[in-house]
């Protein structure tokens, strides 16, 4: 037997992840139901083989449909998604507009599987990218040692703003290359051959100078993990990648954990390829390798030379996949089991 899917953005970067990911994991789909804005209707996607074609986002569009897959930003999933949820279907959105309620659980199904069947709303939220790898690399430790700081720095790839900053990028590069003038259509600046920060700046007084994107990874660590101790110091990088974020962990624990033992419960860690090459040039996880997988990359697992509780690692992941499509996939497989 199979359900009625909707992907709402599914002409997006993230949205044509979700269709692939859909298809290579076999996802049990009778009718298969791609949105998008207006802009898009009547185009047409590749899934299993065939052509589908994409209807403009409307409320009538959601009759029928069991399971909604949403990734066209937070405007879109605050407007349709309790419409989406109201015509019966479970609501999957990767945006940021329903992580922060109380009613919506925000899950990553190898940390807090329990939270999906607990959705008042309908809608479960599907967390940020960079938190998403984050913790399927820490839960397994934090359950043996219990986490209790955690500094990260994050090298985010272009693709995570969306297919036009990639594009963005691409221009940008082919510019520097003829030696002409670099003109930014996406980033607030030059992404080429440079590094910056381009989220929104936090509004809340007591989070002055943080970005946006950096309160997600505080916020969304303590929900996910259920732990509201766990304190997160987050520095969030976009870097000249198009696909596949990096992270800088340095994880301080309540207890010595040693790196042999970390090494021991990452091995078999659900979700986690441990990276177990000795240290030396270029031999480490890597955006490149890790763009296009499902795992999160973990390797570079060194002790803290000045405190014997902490860990430092280094943990790659793909943004458009674990960190999105497939997560979200993830979890309508736990849904489905359930309808
Ligand atoms: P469209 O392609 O028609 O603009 P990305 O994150 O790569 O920029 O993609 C965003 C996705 O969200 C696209 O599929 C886009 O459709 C879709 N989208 C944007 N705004 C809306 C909206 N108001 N209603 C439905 N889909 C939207």
């Amino acid at each position: 037997m199979g359900f009625v899917v909707a992907v709402v953005g599914a002409t997006g970067a993230v949205g044509r992840e979700m269709l692939k990911t859909l298809e290579e994991r076999n996802f049990p789909i009778d009718r298969l139901v791609p949105m998008a804005s207006p802009r898009s209707a009547g185009s047409k996607l590749p899934f299993r083989g065939q052509e589908v074609t994409v209807v403009a986002t409307t409320p009538e569009a959601f009759k029928g449909v069991q399971v909604a897959l949403f990734s066209a930003g937070a405007a879109a999933a605050r407007e349709f998604g309790p419409i989406a949820a109201a015509a019966g279907a479970v609501v999957i959105d990767n945006s940021s507009a329903w992580r922060t309620d109380a009613d919506c659980p925000l899950v990553v199904p190898e940390v807090n599987p329990e939270m999906i069947g607990m959705r008042p709303k309908g809608i479960i939220a599907n967390p940020n990218c960079s938190t998403i790898q984050l913790l399927v690399a820490l839960k397994p430790l934090h359950d043996a040692a219990k986490l209790r700081h955690i500094v990260v720095s994050t090298y985010q790839a272009t693709s995570g703003k969306g297919h036009a900053a990639v594009e963005d990028l691409k221009q940008q590069t082919r510019a520097w290359a003829a030696g002409e003038a670099i003109k930014p259509t996406v980033f607030p600046g030059q992404m080429a051959f440079n590094l910056l920060s381009d989220w929104k700046a936090a509004t809340t007084p007591e989070a002055e100078g943080y970005s946006e994107e950096e309160l997600k990874m505080v916020f969304e660590t303590k929900k996910i993990m259920g732990d509201q101790s766990i304190e997160v110091s987050p520095t969030c990088v976009r870097v000249p990648v198009v696909n596949g974020h990096s992270e800088s962990v340095h994880a301080k624990f309540s207890r010595h954990l040693s790196v042999d033992e970390a090494k021991s419960l990452l091995r078999k860690a659900p979700g986690v390829l441990l990276d177990e090459r000795p240290y030396a040039p270029g031999q480490h996880p890597q955006p490149i390798e890790a763009s296009g997988r499902d795992e999160v990359f973990v390797g570079r697992i060194r002790r803290d030379f000045a405190d014997p509780h902490a860990l430092n690692l280094w943990v790659v992941g793909d943004n458009l996949r674990k960190g999105a499509a497939l997560n979200a996939v993830q979890i309508a497989e736990h849904v489905i089991r359930t309808l």
